[in-house]
């Protein structure tokens, strides 16, 4: 079965901390993955290789020369993180290509069809969040979140799985109040009242992601990349996790 799988930067790196890989977790996960047996495509965030040095950068944001060199330096970090993660993959025995969004993503051009190739001829198409040419006067951010979007579209696959450092979606952050009640069970159209659940930052962000890239999986999960074993139960009722099915 085809799975894409987003491991946030949350879990592979330290958010607080530049450039600060998180080994052992990664290990862990990377190691619990194989285990699926799933035929993979897989995407990773930046964490702290892509968010605290674009803040300092202004990207996304205007080009201009200061710009233009964060742009390098931060492509430069995503491509160290990469390497991290790809070592790890290595180790693990996966089979698998890399594939930098500089490489196919400029400006409004979008071309997938590496990604459909390598994985028709056996390997697992590895992306991550990078900075991008949005136009003649701006730099973005493509987002990991949005290349499985894109990624979900050209696959239609059985399951797309977020690993995040977060049980799931709850009906309100759980780090702020004890009573939040993990949602484990979406349901597309119901429960996404804005009034229904209470996402603030990323999460919210995350949560919409989910809802579009449903139209073309049949299932997606939220997952805590940290509990990484959580994946055995994919398909029971006791899953710790949010699924929209
Ligand atoms: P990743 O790097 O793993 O892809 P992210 O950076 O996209 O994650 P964040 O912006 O960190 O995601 O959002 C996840 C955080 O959102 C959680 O750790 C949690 O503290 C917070 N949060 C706020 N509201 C909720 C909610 N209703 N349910 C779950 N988490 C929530
Ligand atoms: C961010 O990618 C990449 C850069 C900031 C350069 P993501 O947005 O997918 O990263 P995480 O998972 O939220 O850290």
């Amino acid at each position: 079965m085809t799975t894409i799988v987003k491991l946030g930067g949350s879990i592979i790196t330290d958010k607080t901390e530049y450039r600060r890989f998180m080994k052992h977790d990664t290990e862990k996960v990377v190691s619990m993955l194989s285990s699926l047996g799933d035929d993979l495509v897989l995407v990773h965030g930046g964490g702290s290789y892509g968010h605290i040095k674009a803040r300092e950068y202004g990207i996304p944001g205007p080009i201009n020369e200061r710009s233009r060199k964060g742009f390098s330096l931060i492509h430069c970090d995503m491509l160290g993180l990469n390497a991290e993660v790809s070592e790890i993959l290595i180790s693990n025995d996966y089979r698998f290509i890399s594939l930098p969004p500089a490489g196919f993503i400029f400006g409004r051009t979008r071309s997938y069809s590496a990604f459909r190739k390598y994985f028709e001829s056996g390997f697992m198409p590895v992306t991550f969040g990078d900075v991008y040419v949005k136009s003649d006067t701006e730099y973005g951010i493509y987002s990991g979140d949005t290349l499985v979007y894109d990624l979900a579209r050209i696959f239609t696959p059985e399951r797309v799985i977020f690993l995040s450092d977060v049980d799931g979606i709850f009906n309100r952050n759980p780090k702020l109040y004890s009573d939040a009640r993990l949602l484990s069970r979406l349901d597309e159209d119901a429960t996404f009242q804005p009034s229904a659940i209470d996402v603030t930052g990323g999460i919210g962000r995350k949560l919409e992601i989910m809802k579009k890239v449903r139209r073309y999986a049949k299932s997606v999960y939220l997952i805590n990349g940290l509990k990484p074993e959580r994946l055995r139960m994919l398909d029971s009722p006791d899953l710790i996790g949010t699924v929209i099915k």
